[in-house]
């Protein structure tokens, strides 16, 4: 029997949500267990039963991992990672869709997770700032979001360095062409701004969530494994269950790793380059998706005594088949792989790139296309550097002047020289370079 304490009553939003959240896991352990037929309906109609109660209570559709938004909590750090009025858009790191055929609601978006618009004064506060011309991803919006950009810029100023950090969950042989979107835009902040960076490879993440072997020296780094410890000592159950939505069947494995994702944000994990120091700040450049990871770190960190770690999110790169879902490596279909030839490239975007255009060539001249929901032409606008010539592009197809295959001809011909120049550089890559940078060392970096 729960012991209720004097705040709860029996049918507050919160009270009802936690009989929900356990009626749910209820159901789900009855048909693990392939219960009695009777047995799992009656437990089902229970849990109808209470989302009912919960609409009517809340005015809110009720989604496993999203605690109640009817305080604050729905739009600070801790806020859940799923649409909370109409259930239209769910963004966390495992799922991303929208049933919108323009893409995810950005705007949306920033508020239900409590960040920050990049807005124009910080992409030109980050040209005067680094003395270069923003990146083509800042200038278009694809990087978006933003906590803590202006401290860090403000600390830049007075000559207090900062990192990066970025990752990557190898979940399949070969990354796809989203995956670039956040090393593309690290890469050049470690230029522009001359500063180190770590990127964490999270092969037990993907061990966990799925059945993908892990082989994770930890020991070799003792600070860095002391920081996951006392991460996990500061979170408890209930934080990561709001946060990421687990429940009572999943493995612990799961609800312990967000402290190994969050333990690199803090410099003290690494001192081979920081010497030791605590108060170096973080700046991660990443997907939407990965957010909730860093919701929790920047929960924790003044708990721990370290900086809030600093983030720039990024738009997604949408799958071949529409806006609706980001491009997955998990679905080799939605993807243009760095491992494809010019023949494959050709051929995934001529048969799978949705198109905005009309059916017939007739009629796209008459009407002209839609730019806004065009795959070919989104692809377009995070890899296309010139912004004049992606005007012009944009308003023939919308004119009708340009059609759809001319369209994707100019994307097949813009992707197949970049992803044949990092199969180039792939080529020279050894085992003694991988060995190099999997190797916790000093970097050339000055405090
Ligand atoms: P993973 O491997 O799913 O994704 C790696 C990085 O790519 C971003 N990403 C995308 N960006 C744009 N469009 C897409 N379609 C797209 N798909 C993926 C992700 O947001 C991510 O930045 N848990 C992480 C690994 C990780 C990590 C980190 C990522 C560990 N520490 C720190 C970022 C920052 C993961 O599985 O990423």
């Amino acid at each position: 029997v729960k012991k209720m304490t004097d705040c709860q009553e029996a049918n507050s939003p919160m009270e009802l949500y936690e009989k929900l959240t356990a009626q749910g896991d209820k159901v789900r352990a009855l048909k693990t267990d392939k219960a009695e037929k009777a047995e799992v309906v009656a437990a089902v109609q229970m849990l109808l039963k209470l989302k009912v109660d919960y609409k009517q209570t809340t005015g809110q559709d009720y989604k496993a991992g999203c605690p109640p938004s009817e305080t604050a909590a729905a739009v600070t750090d801790n806020g859940p990672a799923a649409d909370g009025d109409g259930g239209e858009d769910n963004v966390d790191p495992w799922n991303v869709s929208t049933t919108n055929a323009k893409g995810v609601d950005y705007d949306k978006l920033i508020v239900r997770f409590g960040s920050s618009k990049v807005e124009k004064e910080l992409v030109d506060r980050i040209e005067k700032v680094s003395g270069q011309k923003p990146h083509r991803f800042l200038r278009r919006g694809i990087f978006f979001s933003h906590r803590d950009m202006h401290q860090v810029l403000d600390a830049y100023e007075k000559h207090k360095s900062f990192y990066l950090y970025t990752g990557r969950g190898p979940s399949s042989e070969a990354m796809h062409v989203g995956h670039l979107i956040p090393f593309i835009f690290t890469k050049w902040l470690q230029d522009v701004f001359d500063i180190p960076l770590v990127i964490q490879l999270t092969d037990d993440e993907k061990y966990l969530w799925k059945d993908l072997i892990s082989h994770t020296p930890v020991s070799a780094s003792p600070d860095f494994y002391r920081n996951v410890v006392k991460i996990q000592k500061h979170v408890t159950f209930n934080q990561v269950k709001g946060i990421f939505g687990f429940t009572d069947s999943d493995c612990i494995g799961k609800i312990s790793f967000p402290a190994i994702q969050a333990a690199p944000s803090f410099s003290s994990s690494f001192p081979q380059i920081f010497g030791g120091r605590k108060d170096i700040q973080c700046l991660i450049p990443c997907a939407i998706d990965q957010d909730p990871y860093f919701r929790m770190t920047r929960d924790v960190a003044p708990r721990i005594g370290y900086p809030k770690p600093a983030l720039l999110h990024s738009t997604f790169f949408p799958a071949l088949q529409g806006a609706q879902t980001k491009m997955s490596a998990s679905d080799a279909n939605t993807s243009i792989f760095l491992t494809d030839t010019p023949k494959q490239i050709k051929s995934k975007i001529n048969k799978h790139a949705f198109s905005g255009g009309k059916d017939t060539v007739e009629e796209h001249r008459k009407y002209g296309g839609n730019a806004d929901v065009d795959v070919s032409f989104m692809y377009l606008t995070f890899f296309l550097e010139d912004d004049e010539q992606l005007e012009k592009i944009r308003q023939d197809y919308t004119s009708g002047a340009l059609l759809t295959g001319e369209l994707k001809k100019i994307l097949t011909e813009t992707l197949q020289p970049m992803i044949a120049q990092h199969q180039e550089r792939r080529k020279q890559v050894t085992d003694e370079t991988v060995k190099q940078f999997m190797t916790p060392r000093p970097l050339n970096f000055n405090l």
